[in-house]
């Protein structure tokens, strides 16, 4: 099925930390910068045309030299981890993947990272 893409900087996401455009090689306006701290989470909302599985594809770099894992919650419940592995650079972009349940209609979807580093830099999610 097609795919949409939601940008980490357009509302109703909501990234706790700051909207920045310094490395290039992002979709749409800017990329979600959260604070490095435990739990500085980035929330997406994610529309479902029906009740199932979505396959969310996260943008992002992580030009840090380490892994910034995270936790995905879906409606609030535990939907996952995705580890967000070290790229070569801050403007070295590539996708982690992660098969969630979803309802049909609007679905929250919260990034929330588990380690002080907090979320690697978060350009967009395809759903
Ligand atoms: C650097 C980088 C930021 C990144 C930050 C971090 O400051 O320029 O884009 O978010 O490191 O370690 O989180």
């Amino acid at each position: 099925a097609a795919t949409t893409r939601y940008e980490a900087e357009v509302s109703p996401a909501t990234c706790d930390g700051t909207i920045d455009t310094n490395h290039t090689g992002f979709s749409g306006t800017g990329f979600c910068n959260g604070r490095n701290a435990t739990g500085a989470a980035l929330q997406f909302t994610v529309n479902a045309s029906e009740a199932g599985t979505a396959t969310l594809a996260f943008r992002y770099a992580n030009g840090s030299g380490a892994a910034r894992p995270a936790d995905v919650a879906v409606n609030g419940t535990a939907a996952g981890s995705l580890t967000f592995a070290a790229t070569s650079t801050w403007t070295a972009w590539t996708t982690q993947t992660l098969t969630v349940p979803v309802k049909a209609g609007s679905n929250t979807v919260r990034l929330s990272p588990t380690t002080a580093s907090g979320l690697a830099n978060i350009d967009a999610l395809d759903a």
